[in-house]
């Protein structure tokens, strides 16, 4: 097949043998799903979502060909497939789930309000596009639904690294000669922060070293790959990371690991429907927390052959409490669904958000499906109810929808989700993968 230049991804539809990335994102997409039945079958899950972004922006270390696999065909990636695009990379892709990046003919070094505005990780290009082009320009992402998320310590840290940058005009201008070595503390733990940083103290002169920094296995994932490349990196997966910087990257072939946050989602709908699934191509290390509380509450979730995962209810689900945290503590991506589940559980719960300050939107749609949920500052009391009832919902942000997927699985009678566009941003395939497992869903789009 031949690279296609510049060429928006999803506008690939006529190359012959590409598969169809990505979904088109319609606004009016709807989706409808009977809940009461029983969930039951195996279902693979997908790359992970924000191991996948940071890999591509990656790519922008070198010249050389990079081939990413286990990509997930999301929005997201689709956008940034598109950016990278814009930037003036060659993208082939192939029917393996596999992307072919190739930068030689990088020639543009900004990424527009257009693209960043739908998707804050597009602020991922910023590093590395500046440790190895020496310029970059990137529109200041704003406020999203569920926080203000400033980008401050990605422009903090770049300056520690000797990067000239000024803001005007709605975008951040970083220049530099050759960035050098520093020590950088991040402090709140920033996932993308931290992975800005480290593609950037790749190329620096000297050593960096990233101290707070977040311990994500994305973060990990994204460091073996940049190793693969030839980068110099120890600590990965603790909170201080040291990188010594070296002349040039050279391409790899990489593979994605699972996503985490779609398989709790998963979990959460096999118990809640009282159902029986079994999840392929995961890995329950990166789970640890959010499975030690899920078999607290009653789910039974059983290792099979390494990179499976059976799951079902024990009958008897109980609500539990937990706060969010940075990894390896409970994720935030979790915390919607998990709303859903202790709603669905015996007993009450207090659950409180720590990393964003506006992650409830999602509350407000669940207690018009029954959910008792009361929000006290960044925390909610939750008085489980055995049961939620279907009702119009609309989805304000990803994680949110997939609370309300889950939330309609589990109701009686009819759950209409409007503004389903949130979900294709971090979900492949997600009304496929429901109905092989015996759900009544279906997209309506007008
Ligand atoms: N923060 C700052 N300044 C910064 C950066 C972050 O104050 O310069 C604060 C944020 O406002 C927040 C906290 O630090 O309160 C943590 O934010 P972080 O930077 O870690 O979030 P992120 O990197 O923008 C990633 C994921 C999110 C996930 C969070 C937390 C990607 C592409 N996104 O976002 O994923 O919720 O880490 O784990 O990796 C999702 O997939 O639905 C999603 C939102």
């Amino acid at each position: 097949m031949e690279p296609t230049r510049n060429r928006p991804i999803s506008a690939e539809k006529n190359l012959p043998g590409a598969v169809k990335y990505g979904n088109k994102i319609d606004i009016m997409d709807k989706i409808l799903i009977r809940g009461g039945g029983t969930l039951k079958g195996t279902i693979p899950i997908s790359g992970a979502k924000n191991a996948t972004l940071p890999a591509l922006a990656a790519t922008l270390l070198t010249s050389d060909r990079v081939y990413l696999s286990n990509i997930p065909h999301l929005v997201d990636v689709t956008t940034m497939l598109e950016l990278l695009g814009r930037h003036g990379a060659a993208l082939t892709i192939d029917e393996k789930l596999g992307v072919e990046i190739d930068n030689k003919g990088i020639d543009n070094f900004c990424a527009p309000y257009d693209l960043v505005r739908t998707m804050r990780a597009s602020i991922l290009v910023m590093g590395p596009m500046l440790a190895h082009y020496g310029q970059a320009e990137i529109s200041l992402p704003g406020g999203c639904a569920i926080g203000s998320r400033p980008v401050n310590l990605h422009i903090q840290g770049l300056r520690a690294l000797g990067a000239d940058i000024s803001l005007g005009n709605g975008f951040i201008r970083a220049r530099c000669k050759r960035l050098s070595g520093a020590r950088i503390y991040l402090e709140p733990v920033t996932v993308t922060g931290t992975e800005n940083l480290l593609m950037a103290a790749t190329l620096a002169d000297g050593i960096t070293t990233l101290e707070n920094a977040a311990r994500e296995p994305e973060v990990v994932d994204l460091a073996n790959m940049l190793i693969s490349m030839g980068a110099k990196i120890r600590g990965a997966g603790s909170s201080t990371i040291i990188i010594e910087g070296v002349k040039e990257l050279h391409g790899t072939s990489h593979t994605i690991i699972p996503d985490r946050i779609e398989t709790v989602t998963f979990i959460i709908a096999a118990a809640i429907t009282n159902g029986e699934v079994t999840l392929t191509n995961t890995q329950s290390e990166f789970l640890t927390v959010p499975l030690e509380k899920l078999r607290q509450a009653g789910v039974i979730i059983e290792e099979e052959g390494g990179n499976s995962l059976k799951v079902r209810s024990n009958g008897n689900l109980q609500a539990v409490d937990f706060q969010t945290s940075p990894y390896p503590g409970f994720p935030t991506d979790i915390q919607a669904q998990m709303l859903v589940f202790n709603s669905m559980a015996a007993g009450s719960s207090i659950v409180t958000e720590t990393i964003f300050e506006n992650r409830f939107m999602h509350v407000s749609e669940l207690q018009r499906m029954g959910a008792n949920i009361q929000i006290h500052g960044n925390s909610v009391h939750v008085q489980g109810m055995g049961k939620l009832v279907g009702a119009p919902v609309m989805a304000t942000d990803l994680r949110a929808s997939a609370s309300l997927v889950l939330a309609g699985l589990a109701a009686e009678g009819e759950t209409l989700i409007s503004r389903v566009y949130h979900l294709d941003r971090g979900y492949e395939r997600i009304e496929e993968k429901l109905l092989a497992l015996g759900a009544e869903i279906k997209r309506l789009s007008e």
